[in-house]
């Protein structure tokens, strides 16, 4: 079966009391979770370490939103896959659109990472997702390929496994908007179609999450698609509340038989 994976993305917001005060609270109302869940916050760089400490005892684990691809040296500024996992990171986002758009990162340059984070065994959540005049051309199966592929290349499957895909229709990101649950599913179908050409049966073991304005309202519908294994969140993992409510709504539908069946890995059946 394949592990539903919640992610809170809490991109430039929040200093130490912020990081504080919110992973007390997420702790507060969620005191244990489930083990058909993963959950995963990825606060800014500098509050890393403390998120890291402060979530010890806790089966929530700390991801990175971004990485330099080069192992250490003259980049003023950045920070290397070995310095995130030393400081006790398991995830790193990479290619999210908005460093895409604002950074100028091409899918060389996520490939170049995800490869760097693979060797560091970092585990990379790339982002692919098409911008609302390419779905508008209708262009956005073809955008998401192309983002998609460039990702994986190079990759065997031992290593397309532990790479996490993350459906992201960049009209839905921060604007309240999201795609229905059947778009999201056709375009998460279409990514493990892509996926299985290139890795066989393995692609039915790699997690693809949706992102775009995910909170508790639409978040049983998105998740009870069946290839849509958890969600990226930005805006609703910045409140205890939202962030709990999606946790608790994937562990529900983690214990549906139907969402098992259909999740089963080949390994499994
Ligand atoms: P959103 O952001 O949930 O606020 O739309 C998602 C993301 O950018 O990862």
């Amino acid at each position: 079966m394949r592990k539903f994976l919640i992610a809170g993305n809490w991109k430039m917001n929040g200093g130490a009391e912020f990081t504080s005060d919110l992973l007390s609270a997420i702790k507060t109302r969620k005191a244990v979770i489930s083990e058909d869940v993963d959950v995963l916050v990825c606060p800014t760089f500098v509050s890393l370490s403390m998120a890291i400490d402060q979530l010890h005892e806790s089966d929530i684990l700390v991801g990175a939103q971004n990485m330099h691809e080069a192992e250490k040296g003259a980049y003023t500024g950045e920070v290397s896959a070995s310095m995130l996992v030393e400081a006790g990171c398991s995830y790193v986002l990479l290619g999210h659109s908005e460093r895409r758009a604002y950074f100028h990162e091409d899918d060389a340059l996520v490939r170049e990472k995800l490869q760097t984070a693979l060797s560091h065994d970092l585990a990379p959540i790339v982002c692919v997702g098409e911008l609302l005049v390419q779905r508008k051309e209708n262009r956005h199966f073809e955008v998401v390929k192309s983002q998609t592929l460039a990702a994986f290349s190079g990759l065997n499957e031992e290593q397309a496994v532990q790479v996490v895909v993350a459906y992201e229709p960049v009209w839905a990101i921060g604007t309240g908007e999201t795609a229905s649950p059947e778009q999201a599913q056709e375009m998460h179908a279409f990514i493990r179609t892509i996926l299985s050409e290139q890795f066989g049966e393995a692609a039915r073991a790699i997690r693809i999450l949706y992102g775009g304005s995910m909170k508790p309202t639409n978040a049983h519908d998105l998740l009870s698609q069946p290839d849509v294994d958890g969600g990226l969140i930005g805006g609703a993992s910045l409140d205890a509340e939202s962030f709990v409510g999606i946790v608790e709504t994937a562990e529900a539908l983690s214990i549906s038989a139907g969402k098992v069946d259909s999740q089963l890995s080949p390994e499994e059946e």
